[in-house]
């Protein structure tokens, strides 16, 4: 018989006490190679409904369907052994009660084997995360600006340049830490805001252009390899993988057209 190693990951309690502590490194992925890489150095990974405009090409995060979620989670999970993997709750399969919160939280963890799943929305959501929390759920909560209620807000605007729209967003972050999130993405806000929410609000902030002073950090993996057409002005790219992928495979095409390429009794020697 032989005896498993068992997989011992970052746990959602861990995160929770990184609350001022050293900052917290996260990133998102959605397949099972990236993530292995991730994995030597994040200590959690978000499974993210940016995909849904990342990889397959949609103009907003709102069509994702909850099983492409569960397919992404399952590859990022698979691929992975010390990171806490964070899975998002897409648009439409949360909002309407706790009751189907549940239900298609519950999908998600059972079918990807992910430890906790996210979803969007302040004080509105505090009763919904409060039933999943209570019911072995652990949840991520993510305020500020939420990609899912673009159309409300008027497209990916930064939040919290009018000073008069501060209180609401700071209660968004004590709502949803007082009902049981074990963290909460702080997305697009203005910095001073940013510092006074990881301020004020005990739970750990994990920033996405909004403030080096949040307790971690968050970005979209394409967007800092370089491999988006379009990045957001925030993010620093570190990595310049759409120029090499291009490179690599015009080199390719020329070597076919060519007959350059290289013969069976060259590679398989
Ligand atoms: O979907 C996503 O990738 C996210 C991050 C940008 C925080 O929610």
């Amino acid at each position: 018989m032989s005896k498993q190693t068992p997989i011992r990951r970052t746990t959602v309690p861990q995160i929770a006490a990184r609350k001022g502590g050293e900052p917290i490194v996260s990133l998102t992925s959605y397949h099972a190679h990236t993530a292995a890489i991730v994995d030597k150095y994040a200590d959690f990974i978000l499974v993210g409904d940016s995909l849904g405009m990342v990889m397959h090409g949609m103009e907003s995060t709102i069509g994702v369907p909850l099983d492409l979620m569960i397919m992404h989670g399952k590859a990022v999970v698979k691929g992975t052994k010390q990171a806490l993997i964070v899975v998002d709750m897409p648009f439409g399969t949360y909002e309407e009660s706790p009751a189907v919160a549940f239900r298609n939280a519950a999908k998600i963890m059972k079918e990807t084997g992910c430890g906790a799943v996210k979803l969007e929305g302040g004080a509105r959501m505090a009763e919904t995360i409060h039933f999943l929390v209570e019911r072995g759920i652990p949840v991520m909560a993510h305020i500020g600006l939420t990609p899912q209620s673009s159309h409300v807000m008027g497209g990916f605007k930064t939040q919290g340049r009018d000073e008069a729209g501060w209180d609401a967003i700071i209660q968004d972050a004590k709502a949803v830490a007082e009902a049981g999130a074990f963290a909460v993405v702080v997305e697009g806000v203005v910095e001073p805001l940013a510092v006074k929410i990881t301020k004020e609000c005990p739970i750990p902030t994990i920033g996405i252009g909004a403030s080096a002073e949040c307790d971690g950090q968050i970005l979209v993996l394409e967007d800092m390899l370089g491999l988006n057409e379009w990045t957001p002005k925030f993010v620093k790219v570190y990595g310049d993988l759409g120029p090499a992928i291009e490179r690599a495979v015009s080199e390719y095409a020329e070597e076919v057209k060519t007959r350059a390429f290289p013969s069976e009794d060259e590679v398989y020697k």
